[in-house]
């Protein structure tokens, strides 16, 4: 059974999850605004990651015999963004999410819920991922700088990338 505190702490990060989809979602009208279909598409495809992962911890919850509490999702900050920017502000975002991740792991540990501990070890292994994406696309962003040729093929590589199937 789930200690209220670990019930609690993991309904904050179904939040966490959602408001992250929110984010990206609304990255992804940004980036179309700027003119960057790839960016828009590569920011939707995350978008719908983040609602996979809010799934996970609500499925696990629900698993546990839990009650699920659906807290409020909060308007994204998004305003006058670049794509650096945009990719910076991802990179800031999932560091923030790294640290919720490893909090709660830290909570499961403390209770000996060594379900959860294990449950969670697919977030640890998957932000790794998530901090390596966004800094990838910061470094070459970085690298073209005002080159628009760089830009065009920055942008064309990010459109090939499809929704990842659930684990
Ligand atoms: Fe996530
Ligand atoms: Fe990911």
């Amino acid at each position: 059974m789930l200690s209220d505190t670990m019930q609690q702490a993991l309904n904050q990060q179904i939040n966490e999850e959602f408001c992250s989809a929110f984010i990206y979602l609304g990255m992804s009208a940004e980036a179309d605004r700027i003119g960057l279909p790839g960016f828009s598409n590569w920011f939707k495809m995350q978008y719908q990651e983040e609602l996979g992962h809010a799934e996970r911890f609500f499925n696990y919850i629900l698993e546990r015999n839990g009650s699920v509490d659906l807290l409020p999702i909060g308007k994204p900050e998004l305003t006058e963004e670049t794509p650096l920017s945009l990719f910076e502000k991802s990179l800031k975002h999932e560091r923030h999410i790294t640290v919720c991740v490893s909090r709660l792991k830290d909570l499961a540990r403390g209770e000996s819920d060594h379900a959860t501990d294990v449950f969670l070890e697919w977030f640890v292994r998957e932000q790794v991922e998530e901090e390596s994406n966004a800094q990838n696309v910061i470094d070459q962003l970085r690298l073209v700088g005002d080159n628009a040729n760089g830009l065009f093929l920055i942008d064309r590589e990010l459109a090939t990338r499809t929704a990842t199937p659930a684990e």
